[in-house]
């Protein structure tokens, strides 16, 4: 079975790798700069914040379901068993909190009732809001992105086996 596995991510799996990334690392900056500043101006970056949040959340589903129907390539090695290891579970953390994110986002609109006051310009945010389970799993989000990078730019420049090519177009 593993020697009809591609070589490479399929075109789709690659336009929705750096599609999620792009809108997620977009969701970060948005949500970040709500941190301290008056509630009439959080609302601003909420309306770019909540779906581009929610778009993510409709993405990765997209994407579980291709990792879930299509073939994929072998999982990358290093040649030690156990950064092998964790190279395959930041995967699937990454699969798990890039999911939470947007999920306890949505929580957290629903719990005060966000949706009028963002997008229906109705009232003002309350004064108790805060970000409760979503500021939580936000520096874990962050800290699994930060490690798969330095991953990635290890294969790329120090054992040089041109991992990236795998996540990019081509034959
Ligand atoms: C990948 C998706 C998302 C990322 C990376 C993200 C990230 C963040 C970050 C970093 C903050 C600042 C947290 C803090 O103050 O400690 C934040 C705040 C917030 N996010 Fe998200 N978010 C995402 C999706 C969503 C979604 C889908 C919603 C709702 C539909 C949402 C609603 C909010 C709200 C209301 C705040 C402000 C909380 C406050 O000011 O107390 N987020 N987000
Ligand atoms: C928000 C940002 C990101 C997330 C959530 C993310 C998530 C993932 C996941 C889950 C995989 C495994 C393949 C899959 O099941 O889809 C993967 C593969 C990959 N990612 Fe990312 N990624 C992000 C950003 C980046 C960035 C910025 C880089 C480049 C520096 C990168 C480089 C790669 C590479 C090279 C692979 C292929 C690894 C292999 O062939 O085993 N990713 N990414």
């Amino acid at each position: 079975m593993s020697t009809q596995a591609p070589k490479r991510y399929s075109p789709l799996w690659v336009t929705l790798h750096w599609v999620i990334a792009l809108l997620i690392f977009a969701a970060f900056y948005l949500g970040i700069s709500t941190e301290g500043i008056p509630l009439v101006e959080k609302v601003g970056y909420l309306r770019w914040h909540m779906p581009l949040g929610f778009t993510v959340l409709a993405l990765m589903l997209v994407r579980l379901f291709v990792r879930w129907r299509t073939p994929h390539p072998e999982a990358a090695t290093v040649g030690n068993a156990l950064l092998d290891k964790i190279g395959e579970w930041t995967h699937y953390l990454l699969y798990i909190f890039a999911i939470l994110m947007p999920l306890t986002g949505l929580v957290l609109s629903a719990t005060f009732n966000l949706a009028p006051v963002v997008f229906g310009g109705q009232g003002s945010l309350p004064r108790e809001l805060s970000p409760m389970l979503h500021g939580l799993i936000d520096p874990l989000l962050a800290l699994l992105i930060l490690l798969h990078i330095l991953a990635a730019l290890y294969h790329q420049f120090i054992r040089k086996d041109n991992l990236l090519a795998r996540m990019w177009y081509g034959k």
